[in-house]
C-alpha cells in the first residue's frame, strides 16, 4: 500500500465521528480488529523496500494512534451519556441512604404520654406560655404571699398595664396547672384532659434544674371521682410508660390546689428496686405530684363543687425522659448536640 493511501486512511480516522456505539465498534474492528487494516499494514512491513521501511512504519503508527484516540474519546462519551439517561441505569441498585433526622427525646416522650392517656379517654388541651396571675396562681389557691410567687422563682413580665383580657400581672407560666384553670373556665364537666407544655422558672441552670422545662398536667372532673380513680389511673400510666413490673407508691404531700395531695414514686427503673445511685439506694424515684382538686379551685372556675369532684396530677417530661433513657444531665436536652439526638433515630 502506498504512503498516499495510508495518509488517506489517517485523514479518515481523524475525521471519524460515530453517532452510535455500534458504529464505533465497526470502526474499531475495521482498524484494530484481528483482520483489520492495521494488522494488515504491519504484516506488509516486510514487503516494503528497506529504505522506505522507516517512513512506512511511522505512517502506520500514526494511523494506529489516530484510530485509538477516536475510539477512546467516543467510548468515554457514549458511556457518560448512558449513565445520565434512565435507560442505562440499573434500577435494581439500592438507593443512597437518606438522613431522616430524629424526633427530640422530649417530643418522643410527650407523644408517648399523650398516647397512653388517650387510650383511656383523655384529650389534649393547650394554653398560653405568657400567663396572668389569676390562672397561674390565684385561681389555684396560691395566697398572695405564697413563696412560689417570689421574684426568685417567677419570670415576671414588666408591663405598665396588662392587656384587657388578662387578669393581673403577667409572667411566664411556672407550671402547666394554669391550663387546668383555663379549661375548667371554658368547658363544663365531665372533663378528662392532659395539658403538655413548656414552663419557666428563674432557677440556676445545673444538671438537675433549668430555667425552662416541660410538664404535662392531667385532670379528670366528673360526679363521684375518687382518690381510687386517681391511683388506678396513675398505676396504669406508670406501667404503660415504664413496664408492667413497675410498682407505684403515694406519699402525702402539699400543693395549694389539691386536697389531699400526694407525690408519686415508681420503683426504680434502673435497679428495679434493689437500690442504686439514681434512687439514692431507696429503690424508689419520684415522678409526679397529684391530688384531689381542692373544691375552692373548682368554685374559682364556676364548677359546682357539691356536685363534682376531680383529681389532678402534674409531671416533668424531662424527668420521665431521663428515667426512661438513663440520661444524667438535664442540660443536654437543650444543647442540640446531634451525637445525642442521633441516638433516638427511628424512635417515635
Ligand atoms: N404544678 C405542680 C408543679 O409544678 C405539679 C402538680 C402537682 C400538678 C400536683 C398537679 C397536682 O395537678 O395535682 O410542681
Amino acid at each position: 500500500m502506498s504512503n498516499n493511501s495510508i495518509h488517506t486512511l489517517i485523514e479518515e480516522a481523524r475525521s471519524f465521528s460515530p453517532s452510535s456505539k455500534e458504529e464505533l465498534e465497526q470502526f474499531r474492528l475495521r482498524f484494530l480488529g484481528k483482520k483489520g487494516v492495521l494488522n494488515d499494514l504491519f504484516a506488509k512491513m516486510k514487503e516494503v523496500v528497506p529504505e522506505e521501511r522507516k517512513s512506512y512504519g511511522l505512517m502506520v503508527n500514526e494511523l494506529k494512534v489516530a484510530a485509538e484516540e477516536r475510539i477512546n474519546t467516543f467510548k468515554e462519551q457514549f458511556e457518560q451519556s448512558e449513565q445520565s439517561t434512565d435507560s442505562g441505569q440499573d434500577l435494581t441498585l439500592p438507593a443512597y441512604p437518606m438522613s431522616s433526622g430524629t424526633f427530640h427525646p422530649l417530643t418522643i416522650v410527650r407523644r408517648q404520654i399523650i398516647n397512653i392517656f388517650s387510650r383511656i379517654g383523655f384529650n389534649v388541651s393547650d394554653g398560653p406560655e405568657i400567663e396572668d396571675d389569676w390562672h397561674n396562681f390565684s385561681a389555684l389557691n396560691f395566697p398572695p404571699e405564697h413563696p412560689a410567687r417570689d421574684m426568685q422563682d417567677t419570670f415576671f413580665i414588666n408591663l405598665e398595664a396588662s392587656p384587657a383580657h388578662y387578669k393581673g400581672p403577667l409572667a411566664l407560666r411556672t407550671h402547666t396547672s394554669s391550663i387546668q384553670v383555663r379549661v375548667m373556665e371554658n368547658q363544663p364537666p365531665p372533663i378528662r384532659t392532659i395539658c403538655p407544655g413548656r414552663v419557666y422558672r428563674n432557677e440556676a441552670i445545673s444538671a438537675r434544674a433549668h430555667c425552662f422545662f416541660h410538664q404535662v398536667e392531667g385532670f379528670y372532673i366528673d360526679e363521684k371521682v375518687s382518690f381510687a380513680d386517681l391511683k388506678q389511673t396513675l398505676l396504669y400510666f406508670a406501667q404503660e410508660m415504664f413496664g408492667a413490673e413497675t410498682k407505684i407508691r403515694l406519699r402525702p404531700s402539699y400543693f395549694p390546689f389539691t386536697e389531699p395531695s400526694a407525690e408519686m414514686d415508681i420503683s426504680c427503673t434502673i435497679c428495679k428496686g434493689k437500690g442504686c445511685n439514681i434512687c439514692k439506694y431507696t429503690g424508689w424515684v419520684e415522678i409526679l405530684g397529684c391530688g384531689m382538686i381542692d373544691p375552692a379551685v373548682l368554685e374559682n372556675c364556676k364548677i359546682d363543687a357539691e356536685k363534682y369532684s376531680g383529681f389532678a396530677f402534674g409531671m416533668g417530661i424531662e424527668r420521665i425522659t431521663m428515667l426512661k433513657y438513663s440520661i444524667k444531665d438535664l442540660r443536654i436536652f437543650s444543647e442540640n448536640d446531634v451525637r445525642f439526638l442521633d441516638q433516638f433515630k427511628g424512635v417515635r
